[in-house]
């Protein structure tokens, strides 16, 4: 293959973004992914954009996360002019329910911040929660109602970015593994795959969970990890629930057509991606003590899958400190799908000289990159 601007390794969400956002900037890119585009966590990710209801503090990644769910209205225009795939995009807010006192109390302080901010963030009691939503229990002491986060279809977002990419010209290579990294000094000169080398300016490194295990192969060690998340759904006519409706330890996600998704387990299994009884047990218990109706329904599916973690809880972006012409961005942990499309504008800005939209430097690999002893 012809020498390329940038190579990307990783057909996720986070590998897919930045592949779409590079050809929209005439790049030539191509993307290698071990196994199929979204094979893992990016399609087995519920999809909600839960930027207020995933932080309980603000930070650099409370503030990305922000302006990523804001890109959203525009990435679906725009993504369904370039590929023709809807990522479903729903906007009838959140609610986080309360069981106890104790969490009510969290829940409050985060609300306080998030309003000191301009954010909506409204303490509803029992009642006015189940005039809203009547189906779920009367067993809480309330919820916070967050209308901006929202949610789309994980699976055809990742399909969306990636049938997009093509149409600009990436060359997208499925159940393609990198084996070996050439470089001289500072500079990657090239990767054996198993489809062949690939030679590009520039390579970015998108591989999940999995990223950790690549940046051994270049002789680094970055805390990347997996963290299993177990998930099932069932499908009920109609929708009990407009809104998805979070508790501690499971959120249910009413989907397009008859689906309602439930997630999610938070196990550290290191690469054992498979499903268990207990956390299936544990979870459809967690979702029908929140919405009792939802023990009728009937079972559509149950899954498994990893997703990126790391040891401070900040993703990585931005170029590995050891090299010149490799990027890192990985370690998104619950917030992929949420992060995926500034992450694909920074990665792409940074690749093409252009000045990144927000600061790299709370994610850069300098807090934590070791090289591995040979
Ligand atoms: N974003 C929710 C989860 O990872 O389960």
């Amino acid at each position: 293959m012809k020498k390329k601007d940038v190579v990307i390794i990783g057909g996720g969400v986070i590998g897919t973004s930045i592949a779409y956002e590079l050809t929209k900037r005439g790049k030539s890119v191509a993307l290698v992914e071990k196994d199929t585009i979204g094979a893992h966590a990016s399609s087995a990710a519920g999809g909600m954009l839960g930027a207020q209801v995933e932080f309980a503090e603000p930070g650099p990644l409370f503030d990305l996360s922000l302006r990523s769910r804001l890109m959203f209205p525009d990435l679906q225009k725009e993504l369904y002019a370039a590929s023709g795939i809807d990522i479903q995009l729903k906007t009838p807010g959140m609610l986080r329910v309360a069981f106890t006192e104790e969490e009510k109390s969290t829940l409050m302080k985060q609300a306080e911040w998030q309003t000191a901010m301009g954010l909506p963030a409204t303490w509803l009691d029992t009642k006015e929660v189940r005039r809203m939503e009547p189906a779920v229990t009367d067993g809480i002491v309330g919820a916070l109602f967050l209308t901006e986060d929202t949610q789309v279809s994980a699976p055809d977002l990742t399909k969306a970015f990636a049938v997009a990419a093509a149409k600009h010209g990436a060359a997208i290579t499925e159940n393609c593994e990198a084996i070996e990294f050439y470089r001289q000094g500072e500079q990657m000169t090239g990767i054996e795959t198993t489809a062949g080398k690939l030679e590009a300016d520039e390579y970015v490194i998108a591989g999940g969970a999995w990223s950790g295990k690549i940046m051994k192969q270049l002789g680094h060690s970055l805390p990347i990890f997996p963290v299993k998340g177990e998930a099932f759904s069932v499908l009920s006519i109609p929708h009990p629930i407009e809104k998805t409706i979070y508790s501690h330890g499971c959120y249910i996600v009413p989907k397009s057509g008859d689906r309602l998704l439930v997630g999610a387990s938070v196990k550290d299994c290191g690469f054992d991606a498979r499903l268990t009884i207990d956390g299936l047990q544990q979870l459809m218990a967690k979702a029908v003590r929140l919405l009792p109706v939802i023990k009728d329904c009937p079972l559509e599916k149950t899954w498994a899958s990893l997703r990126p973690q790391t040891a401070d809880g900040l993703p990585y972006f931005g170029r590995l400190s050891a090299y010149n012409n490799v990027s890192i961005a990985a370690g998104h942990f619950r917030n992929g799908i949420l992060l995926s499309p500034i992450t694909g504008q920074l990665i792409a800005q940074l690749l093409s000289g252009e000045a990144t939209a927000e600061a790299l430097e709370p994610f850069t690999d300098i807090r934590h990159s070791i090289p591995v002893s040979q």
